[in-house]
């Protein structure tokens, strides 16, 4: 019994140490230089038809082992997604903190070393973790642009800049004359990094409080879009408003604390235009080994014993 126990153990401390050889090697590897925001969308200009796919993910928070590691796993999955041969994949979207904690330079450095093992195409939006303690100026350096619009084939994209929750008046402005020249396109995707609406009630995260909240939705009713997907809470959920799809996707490598029953888990999300059409789906990851078994595992025990014991009183 003994022996099969100290086998067991050692057999759980060698998987999880080689499953940690991954981000070992990409903290070792020399960083490359990774396209802008801009020259991203310029590589998308010669796309032609209306059946394509992307990918969303947000909340890496590159610079933090545990998030490092998840990261470099979503990121595989992501380019195995082509493997069944269907419609193209165009780019992938980042929803923003992509950084660690405060914006550091190193950990855009890490970002970029992150980046050069996609094989799409991508571009980032700002998180707040992004814009910290001057972070604002490494994320021009390194991804450029931190408001934009673009086509590709037949939807407009807009990428908006609220990391510090609120929308401004120019922004505004600026949001309303990028959703009148989409008009001629089929669809319509905004990527910003704070959801006007919580999709988790229990959340920490109250948009609702702003009046930008409120504001934002009518906008995006008024014309027409099709999904506005935002990061932030880390974890998945999706809701309907006036005929607008939100979503938060927000389980891109950064620790998750949310329970996974209620969407608390790491994953990407791949979405498909066909021609009118879309859809998405949510691909949930399992976390690397070491991280599953360091963490994972008894954030879900916690929450097992806590519904078990706590919830509705001691045990009934
Ligand atoms: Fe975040």
């Amino acid at each position: 019994m003994k022996r099969a126990f100290r086998i067991l153990v050692v057999t759980i401390i060698a998987l999880s140490l080689y499953s940690m050889v991954p981000v070992a090697l990409l903290y070792l590897k020399k960083q490359v230089r990774q396209p802008t925001n801009a020259e991203t969308v310029e590589t998308l200009k010669g796309n032609k038809g209306e059946y394509f796919g992307f990918m969303v993910f947000g909340d890496n928070h590159a610079g933090f082992i545990l998030d490092d590691s998840a990261a470099i796993k979503i990121f595989r999955n992501m380019n195995r997604e082509d493997r069944f041969k269907k419609l193209p994949i165009d780019f992938v979207a980042s929803l923003g903190d992509v950084t660690f904690s405060k914006g550091l330079e190193s950990d855009y450095c890490t970002y970029d070393k992150l980046r050069s093992i996609l094989k799409w195409p991508m571009i980032s939006a700002m998180g707040n973790h992004d814009y910290q303690k001057g972070g604002w100026r490494s994320f021009k350096k390194h991804i450029g642009s931190n408001e934009f619009s673009f086509v590709d084939r037949n939807s407009c994209f807009i990428v908006l800049d609220n990391n510090i929750t609120d929308i401004s008046e120019e922004q505004f402005l600026w949001l309303e004359g990028e959703l009148i020249k989409s008009a001629p396109y089929k669809h319509r995707f905004i990527f910003m990094h704070k959801s006007p609406i919580s999709l988790y009630q229990k959340s920490w995260f109250r948009p609702e409080l702003g009046q930008w909240s409120y504001k934002a939705m009518k906008l995006f009713q008024k014309y027409g879009v099709d999904i506005v997907f935002a990061g932030h809470e880390h974890m998945f959920r999706e809701g309907t408003f006036g005929g607008v799809r939100y979503v938060t996707s927000g389980g891109g490598g950064m620790l998750i604390q949310i329970p996974e029953s209620e969407g608390g888990y790491l994953h990407y999300m791949v979405v498909r235009v066909y021609g009118d059409y879309v859809d998405y789906e949510v691909r949930k990851v399992f976390p690397p080994f070491w991280e599953f078994v360091t963490y994972y595992m008894w954030k879900e025990a916690f929450y097992c014993l806590r519904s078990v014991f706590l919830r509705d009183g001691f045990l009934f």
